[in-house]
């Protein structure tokens, strides 16, 4: 349970500044737009003639932009922000949200580093105000099926996903250290924790790039993950693996005592539940339509402003998810099995040598990581969650 400053409703929609007008502030922008809970208030950018044609083709070239966020929000008289910026850009972004005492909606990952991401812990802790990440692979009706089929299944034993993508289109991945881990298994990882309800353990990972790799950083991993409860998570992606592509959402299978799962991450899913006395497929249930993805996280981020309910990826849940890509750059680069305490531990140590004044006396006052993040972890619902 984490607590936060509220915002309870006053009849008004959340005043919200989209600060990045890149490609997913793109996405964000409409989605602000068309919910009736939030309005949107200012976007800011470094490249301001990017912020003013993004509230051009929106229709509203009046719009509060600017390069400056205390100066956009002042104007706009904001109340909150959705972070679409880099990842480089999460932490100072952020901080300084906070800081103003703004409520953050952040993309992921987190952070571009572990360390980053405790600094950002430790700094929400300190304004008092919330600060969630938009893990939007969450809100997915097929996925929420799925999770429903897991938890039929008595213990589970292993839980398989596999990605399988070309990713030619956009250059900024080709030259990042990890391009595969960070930009894209981070929602894979976190959808894993979120399926099994399960924490990471422990990894042994591997990461390459195949001879006809276009990528600076590796683009193929394979992680092999131990979770609370014994059940082990096997990852294997790829950016560069032409034909046969799988959904985003991965391909995903679950075995437990009772059965199996299947999900292609598109199709509905499929349960097969073996018992001594019967053995039969049950017929996947028909769902809604496909989720409007960041729309759900924009939805549960206004719930917990309005009624203090701590959501789901509340920056100290979602560190959790970053941790597991660190694991696996530390594993694949030791060749070793990695605890995830011990990435906790190291990115303590980081963030408490970097950070300065108040910010840094709340971290030196963790006895431990694992410590300071586990009273506020939040348990995902067990009924499915409500999805636009
Ligand atoms: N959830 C998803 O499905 C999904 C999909 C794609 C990208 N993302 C994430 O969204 C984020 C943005 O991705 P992108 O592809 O749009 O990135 P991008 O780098 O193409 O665009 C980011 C924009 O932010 C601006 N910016 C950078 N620093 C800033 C700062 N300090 N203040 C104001 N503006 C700043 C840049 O000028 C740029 O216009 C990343 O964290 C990425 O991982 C999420």
């Amino acid at each position: 349970m984490t607590t936060f400053r509220t915002m309870p409703a006053d009849g008004g929609p959340l005043r919200v500044v989209v600060v990045g007008a890149g490609p997913m502030g793109r996405r964000w922008l409409p989605t602000v737009q068309e919910s009736p809970e939030v309005d949107l208030a200012g976007i800011v950018d470094l490249d301001v003639p990017l912020a003013q044609a993004a509230a051009a083709e929106l229709g509203v070239p009046d719009l509060p932009v600017g390069a400056d966020l205390a100066a956009v929000a002042a104007a706009s008289d904001a109340q909150a922000i959705i972070d679409a910026t880099a990842p480089p850009a999460h932490l100072p972004v952020t901080v300084q949200a906070l800081e103003l005492g703004l409520p953050v909606l952040g993309e992921k990952p987190l952070a571009a580093t572990l360390a980053e991401a405790l600094h950002l812990v430790a700094a929400a802790e300190r304004s008092g105000e919330l600060f969630m990440v938009s893990q939007n692979y969450r809100y997915n009706t097929g996925l929420l099926r799925f999770r429903e089929h897991a938890r039929a299944l008595g213990p589970l034993g292993v839980v398989t996903a596999e990605f399988f993508k070309t990713l030619h289109k956009r250059q900024v991945h080709e030259v990042m250290d990890h391009p595969l881990l960070l930009e894209m298994a981070i929602h894979t990882f976190d959808t894993a924790r979120f399926l099994l309800d399960a924490e990471p353990v422990a990894v042994y990972c591997t990461k390459y790039n195949p001879s006809w790799s276009w990528f600076r950083g590796e683009a193929v991993a394979t992680a092999i993950f131990e979770m609370t409860g014994g059940v082990r998570f096997v990852y294997t992606g790829s950016f560069c693996s032409p034909g046969l592509e799988t959904s985003w959402n991965s391909a995903w299978r679950v075995s437990g005592e009772r059965g199996s799962a299947c999900w292609d991450g598109d199709a509905p899913p499929r349960l097969e539940v073996a018992t001594s006395d019967s053995v039969g497929e049950v017929p996947a249930v028909a769902t809604p339509a496909p989720a409007n993805s960041i729309a759900g996280a924009l939805a549960e981020f206004v719930h917990a402003l309005r009624t203090g309910t701590t959501p789901m990826c509340e920056v100290h849940d979602n560190v959790l998810s970053l941790a597991m890509v660190e694991a696996c750059v530390l594993s694949a680069s030791t060749g070793r099995r990695v605890d995830l305490n011990e990435v906790l531990e190291s990115a303590h140590a980081t963030a408490v040598a970097k950070a300065e004044d108040d910010v840094r006396d709340v971290l030196r006052s963790w006895t431990s990581v694992s410590a300071a993040l586990s009273p506020h972890r939040c348990t995902p619902p067990t009924e499915p969650l409500e999805v636009r």
